[in-house]
């Protein structure tokens, strides 16, 4: 297939280069009229429409000026949930805050008992709406989490799930344990902590990551330290760190050699200091400060430090009931104050990044899969982020 009349392509970044960090994540690869060729599901040659070559029996799109760039990548969801919680609404309009939902019942554990109550064709047959909607929305790759099972038998049902997705949607998608994610009802705290730890086996038969929700009232950074002592050499850490506190978070991550830490609501410079020079992507999700009402990350921050940092959606029940992840770059140029170009590498190859997937996806870039948004005529990246509620998807290419 070939692309054609392309206004202009966007992200081209070179191969090689797996994230953007410091003042490179300003900066991206655009050509003005452009042509661009995919090839089995990848990208084959791009080039000016000068140059446009034309090859017969090729399925030719016109792209009638639209504007190319790769599409979404959310690295940080929990789409596998059953129901809602739109119970909870009411309580949080009328002031209550998450913990205070959770403390009365509400929060992970409710999901977790309506997960428990639904069966895996139900919980798949849900969660692929929603992976659908995020699709059509211009998401090519995500990361799914489990944790709403908060026992063996349930958390492994959600990996199965998250497997099956996977391999029914176009769109790449990663999988991780989240197993500690809240304390399982029936559990003590400890026992629970050493549920999780047995369970590292079977669950790394099924997920690429492992996740600990780091934070006050959840589970403690020497909790965490032992779950990833345990989870070395099976799985590949992502912590969820700061989103209620100072939790310590992200250093353990860091130690750890976590692929990313996630949310950082409320981050110090001294969390800034220890990301410096780790392979360690910090991940913002500022749909559940838009949802909880709670501070942005200090995005623009992290990138005077020399750091990248990624943006996602946390697409969950409770903190972020939306997948959409051009309204994440339109928070993080709105709210985060970072530039247009910031926001989408931040949602493009630093998300890939957060996913281990950006040596295939985040960029146009020789040999990548073809996951890409076509947009409408006149649209830039700038015009994405201001405009952000006007539909400016022409295409998915997937
Ligand atoms: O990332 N913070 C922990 N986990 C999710 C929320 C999960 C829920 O409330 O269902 C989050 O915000
Ligand atoms: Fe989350």
């Amino acid at each position: 297939m070939i692309i054609k009349n392309i206004g202009r392509l966007v992200g081209i970044v070179p191969e090689g280069v797996l994230r953007k960090e410091g003042p490179a994540q300003g900066e991206t690869g655009t050509l003005e009229n452009a042509w661009l060729r995919v090839e089995d599901g990848h990208i084959a040659a791009f080039g000016p429409m000068a140059t446009c070559p034309s090859v017969d029996g090729e399925k030719a799109v016109d792209a009638g000026g639209g504007m190319l760039m790769p599409g979404f990548c959310d690295s940080h969801t929990h789409v596998v949930y059953a129901g809602s919680r739109d119970g909870e609404f009411l309580d949080k309009i009328n002031g209550l805050s998450y913990e205070e939902i959770a403390a009365r019942g509400g929060g992970i554990l409710n999901s977790s008992d309506l997960l428990h109550r639904t069966s895996e064709e139900d919980l798949y047959r849900q969660s692929m709406v929603r992976v659908q909607e995020m699709m059509e929305k211009g998401t090519v790759a995500l990361e799914i989490k489990s944790g709403y099972g908060l026992n063996p038998a349930d958390e492994l049902k959600m990996l199965r799930v998250i497997r099956r997705i996977g391999r029914s949607v176009p769109a790449t998608v990663r999988s991780t344990f989240l197993g500690a994610h809240a304390v399982g009802r029936g559990y003590t705290h400890e026992a629970y902590v050493q549920t999780v730890i047995d369970l590292l086996p079977e669950a790394a038969r099924w997920a690429d990551f492992v996740d600990v929700f780091c934070d006050e009232g959840f589970f403690t950074v020497e909790d965490t330290a032992r779950i990833l002592e345990a989870a070395e050499g099976l799985l590949v850490p992502k912590i969820h760190a700061n989103e209620l506190a100072v939790s310590g978070g992200v250093q353990v991550g860091v130690r750890y050699g976590a692929l990313s830490v996630d949310h950082l609501e409320r981050t110090t410079d001294a969390e800034i200091e220890a990301l410096k020079g780790s392979a360690t992507m910090p991940t913002m999700l500022p749909g559940s400060s838009f949802f909880l009402g709670l501070p942005y990350g200090r995005a623009k921050d992290y990138i005077k430090a020399g750091l990248g940092v990624a943006l996602a959606s946390d697409y969950n029940p409770g903190s972020s009931p939306s997948g959409d992840m051009r309204f994440v770059m339109a928070q993080g140029c709105i709210k985060m104050r970072l530039t247009p170009v910031e926001a989408f590498n931040a949602v493009t190859l630093n998300s890939a990044y957060a996913m281990g997937l950006s040596q295939e996806l985040g960029s146009i870039t020789v040999g990548k899969k073809a996951a890409l948004i076509l947009t409408r005529p006149g649209w830039d990246l700038t015009k994405i982020a201001y405009q952000y509620q006007t539909p400016f998807i022409q295409q998915v290419i997937l």
